[in-house]
């Protein structure tokens, strides 16, 4: 059984956020959750994060996903592993990995091949090193013949020592039962005064166990964020490497201006993506489909040759050679199905909208199941809230609604009905037949030209 500890006490202080550091996003992802996705796509049994500042705030964002550690004040890396010791004694028969919640990077890759050389090694311990141009700040890796003999803080190093490139990225793997033999000698006895978890190789080489580096080509793995120009740093690094993996996988970007791709999107070959678009959460976007210019979805799943253009949505399904836009809002559990329209100026919420149906012009459906071919005329508004309760409207396949209707929920319009322009629908309506609430109308000659006398002056003296 293999464990990942995932250290995210720290508070952040030159963010000035009320968030803990590790909460803060890159591309809309906490950095926590990149490095948890990371661990479990490295096929980690048991994932254990420390949290300490703003302990609750990571529990809420959590939810019982992973186990949690407490560490009540911030007494350094060491001390942190120390307070997930619980954790390790349940889990103590293979290896834990140690990772840093504020370094989004951290990739599966990177954490296997770390394995296989801790593993292959015998190890006790296998630090993750990358060579930095800039090592600054970094502990400083000190090799051996047949590893490494220390990891030396910026803050204790000697002039020598900080000339070395090689430099800790704050991951590790550790045999687990030699972790929980090393902590409780560890002292903080250095320039910090903290309990120093680097300090683990000295001791473990003193008691003659084997400590190894495992150096990783991905240089963005050690980079994390102190301040908020870090964080945006984070942001551009990430952005590119995501829209340069679509490009490898056939995607179409016409400029890259202002297009935010998160991480776990999903995007089929000769898909276009067009400026001023953000794909976010768990989006997915299918073959040959268009989205934006100017389009926001959040865990929307788009089918094969569909167009959204200027669409804002979130939660939402659009099927295949649908075409959404522009200017619509596609609110939570919305389900478009193939072929079908949706045009200027529509809200849709919580409906389903069948095959071919066609809702082209500033209208609102809510709670709504509306069947396939369904023609909605210009300002039709499903009236589903009377300020205390919400119901649904069902429309059959076939109808057509007339311009301007409200239909006041519940109410159910039968399939091939018909409702009259400007109708407001409180019955439902059967099969076939039409619905149509007017009063007759009024035609009063003259009466508009009277009233209308001085709007007609102002308007003859604006002429000249
Ligand atoms: C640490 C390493 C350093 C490495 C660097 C990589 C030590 C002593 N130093 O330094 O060798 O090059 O990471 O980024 O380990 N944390 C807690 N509780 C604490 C202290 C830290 O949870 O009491 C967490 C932080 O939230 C952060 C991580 O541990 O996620 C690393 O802590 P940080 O203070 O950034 O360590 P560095 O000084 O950068
Ligand atoms: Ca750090």
């Amino acid at each position: 059984m293999n464990n990942a500890i995932i250290l995210a006490g720290g508070m952040g202080k030159r963010m000035h956020s009320e968030k803990p550091k590790v909460l803060l996003e890159v591309l809309g992802k906490p950095m926590l959750e990149w490095v948890i996705s990371a661990c479990e796509d490295a096929d980690i049994d048991n994932i254990c994060i420390v949290k300490g500042y703003g302990a609750e705030q990571i529990d809420e964002y959590l939810n019982n996903r992973h186990e949690t550690a407490f560490q009540p004040e911030r007494l350094g890396t060491g001390h942190a592993v120390m307070c997930a010791a619980e954790f390790l004694k349940k889990n103590k028969s293979g290896h834990t990995f140690i990772a840093c919640g504020d370094a989004p990077f951290t990739d599966a890759a990177t954490i296997k091949s770390a394995y296989e050389h801790h593993v292959n090694n015998n190890a006790a311990v296998t630090v993750v090193t990358a060579d930095l141009d800039n090592p600054h700040g970094y502990g400083r890796i000190i090799r051996t013949d047949d590893g490494i003999s220390a990891i030396v803080e910026e803050k204790d190093c000697s002039d020598s020592q900080r000339a070395i490139k090689e430099i800790s990225s704050g991951c590790y793997w550790f045999n687990t039962e030699e972790l929980l033999g090393a902590l409780p000698k560890l002292t903080r006895n250095n320039a910090q005064g903290e309990y120093y978890l680097t300090d683990t190789i000295s001791i473990l080489l003193s008691e003659g166990k084997k400590a190894c580096a495992f150096k990783t080509d991905n240089c963005d793995a050690v980079l994390g964020a102190n301040d908020r120009k870090g964080l945006l740093k984070l942001n551009d690094i990430a952005r590119m490497r995501i829209i340069e993996k679509h490009l490898e996988n056939g995607v179409e970007f016409v400029t890259t201006d202002s297009v935010v791709i998160a991480p776990d999107v999903v995007i089929g070959a000769s898909a276009k993506i067009l400026p001023g678009t953000m794909l976010m959460g768990k989006t997915v976007i299918g073959k040959n489909s268009v989205i934006g210019p100017n389009s926001r979805l959040t865990d929307v799943t788009v089918g094969e040759n569909s167009v959204l253009d200027n669409v804002v949505a979130a939660c939402a399904v659009v099927g295949s050679n649908a075409s959404i836009g522009p200017f619509v809002q596609l609110r939570k559990d919305t389900v478009i199905k193939d072929y079908a329209h949706v045009g200027d100026f529509v809200e849709i919420k919580n409906s389903t909208i069948g095959e071919g149906t066609a809702v082209a012009h500033l209208t609102y459906v809510g709670d709504s199941d509306v069947g396939q071919n369904v023609n909605f005329g210009c300002g039709v508004v499903t009236v589903n809230y009377d300020g205390t309760n919400k119901a649904r409207c069902t429309i059959g396949d076939n109808a057509f609604i007339g311009c301007n209707t409200n239909l006041i929920a519940p109410v159910k319009i039968g399939e091939a009905a018909y409702t009259a322009a400007g109708s407001t629908v409180t019955k439902d309506v059967p099969d076939g037949a039409l619905a149509i609430e007017r009063s007759a109308l009024t035609i009063k000659p003259d009466y508009a030209k009277r009233k209308l006398t001085r709007h007609i002056e102002k308007g003859k003296r604006l002429k000249h």
